[in-house]
């Protein structure tokens, strides 16, 4: 029995996930495709796995309906998106090609084709039609070019794709189509400072922000996840990062990039997307991994899997920044009810079974914190992972003899906050999330304690301390 698999994630039916794809809601349905190499917990040739769901609890798994079988694509179906237009779903992804020789694939060997699937039902996918090149991209770029996504803007089709300019400086590219079908590129957004040498996976929507009852106004939104930029000590702590620019003017004229803010301070977040569901809700779904990190994942690759996607998350424009809350769906899963004490142990546990082991999953909030000092431990004989609240900066840290263990070589990440008032943590067998402030930040980590018991603590002096036990999302014949 392993005792990481998830019980509320999406993670691979066996070997590795990354990028959430083709993210929507189609009829209903709730489409999540995502990055998919099963059968390499390691990675290796990218196909699209998919889930679907109409309800966000109840998950089908429908197999891999996007694999490289194509000249065009043979190295990789890569990131994507779906864009829902006249009853039909058009997804659109990357097809990855290393070309036979001697390249660096960064200047040479490497095409980067823009590949089209429609689908009527979201079961059934049309032939591919490869309709850009590298050919049709500009001469400045280097073959990094990927990741489409779609929308649409005074009755034209736009797309943005991440890139890297031979200069080793990302920026969005922008297409521009009257039949989803021809695309031209139309311009390219970056700032002039130095931020990164690659962008990847860059998103465009808008969030509405709340003026005077009646009146409302939309913020424009950039998301990617930008490569090559330095760590500091509260911010870029990761390898790679993933965050948003807010943006004035118009992304396919004259827009400017404003700040950049950060999606989650955790060890475990890249290439989020987002989609606007069938009542109006902006949606996020991230990765819940991170590539190429001096950290790993080992004991779930030793299951033969590895990384998972994070919970759903809503998306609302609060007080200058973007809020993210676990969709109220999530609430479904609440069960046992208790209140917790402060400062004493209450335990957790994966509970042995008669032939497997039951693992359990809980959510906790302390609420009206308003406290200077906050401490909460998940901890198993000295050893675990800590949040901490003090002199206005928050941490995930872990901690104790068996830190190496339990953190995989995941050490400290840190962030500069104001003021504490809610913090609600979402603790699955082998990840955690938690969200702060009602979602001005989050936090996303993988984190592995190995045996069944452990225990919670809470210090914090004021404050309001629940915990409900969870149950699992229901996933028809697949993992759980
Ligand atoms: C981001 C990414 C994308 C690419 C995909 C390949 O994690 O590198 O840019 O399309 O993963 O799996």
């Amino acid at each position: 029995m392993d005792p990481y698999r998830l019980l509320f994630h999406l993670m691979p039916p066996q070997g590795w996930l990354n990028d959430p794809n083709g993210l929507c809601q189609f009829h209903g349905t709730y489409h999540v495709f995502f990055q998919y190499s099963p059968e390499n917990a390691e990675g290796g040739l990218k196909l699209w796995g998919h889930y679907t769901s109409t309800d966000l609890i109840h998950w089908n798994y429908e197999g891999a309906p996007l694999v490289p079988d194509r000249e065009y694509d043979k190295d990789g179906v890569y990131s994507g998106c779906a864009f829902l237009h006249e009853d039909q779903m058009y997804l659109y992804y990357t097809g990855n090609v290393k070309q036979p020789g001697i390249h660096d694939f960064v200047h040479s060997g490497r095409e980067a084709n823009t590949v089209l699937v429609t689908s009527k039902d979201g079961k059934q996918f049309s032939p591919k039609e490869c309709i850009m090149t590298n050919a049709d991209y500009p001469e400045e770029y280097t073959c990094h070019i990927r990741d489409p996504k779609v929308w649409q803007q005074d009755g034209r089709f736009y797309m943005v794709q991440g890139g890297r300019l031979k200069g080793d400086k990302g920026t969005v590219l922008v297409f521009q189509s009257e039949d989803l079908r021809q695309w031209s590129f139309h311009n390219d957004v970056t700032i002039s400072e130095s931020f990164g040498y690659m962008w990847e996976c860059p998103d465009y929507f808008e969030l509405p922000v709340d003026m005077q009852p009646g009146a409302q106004m939309n913020q424009r939104i950039l998301s990617l996840s930008p490569q090559g930029l330095e760590a500091e000590t509260y911010r870029y702590q990761n390898i790679y990062q993933s965050g948003y620019f807010r943006v004035v003017g118009d992304i396919t004229q004259d827009a400017k990039l404003q700040e950049f803010t950060e999606w989650d301070m955790g060890f475990d977040f890249y290439a989020p997307q987002t989609f606007q569901d069938e009542q109006g809700r902006r949606i996020l779904i991230g990765w819940a991994g991170m590539p190429d990190a001096d950290y790993d994942n080992l004991p779930t690759v030793k299951q033969g899997w590895q990384h998972a996607l994070t919970v759903p998350r809503e998306l609302i424009w609060r007080n200058g920044r973007i809020c993210q809350n676990p969709v109220s769906e999530l609430e479904q899963l609440r069960q046992d009810f208790s209140q917790l004490p402060e400062g004493k142990k209450f335990e957790l546990m994966k509970e042995q079974g008669m032939e497997y082991t039951v693992r359990k999953a809980y959510e906790i909030e302390i609420a009206e914190i308003d406290s200077a000092d906050f401490l909460v431990k998940f901890d198993q004989n000295g050893s675990g992972f800590a949040l901490q609240y003090t002199e206005e900066v928050f941490s995930l840290e872990f901690y104790g003899e068996k830190a190496a263990q339990i953190g995989r070589g995941r050490t400290k990440r840190q962030f500069n906050l104001d003021r504490l008032q809610k913090c609600r943590i979402l603790l699955d067998t082998s990840l955690v999330e938690v969200y702060l402030n009602d979602g001005e930040y989050a936090l996303t980590s993988r984190y592995y304690i190995e045996n069944d018991r452990f225990h919670g603590e809470i210090h914090c002096q004021n404050g309001n301390r629940s915990m409900w036990e969870w149950k699992g999302y229901q996933c028809a014949d697949t993992f759980l």
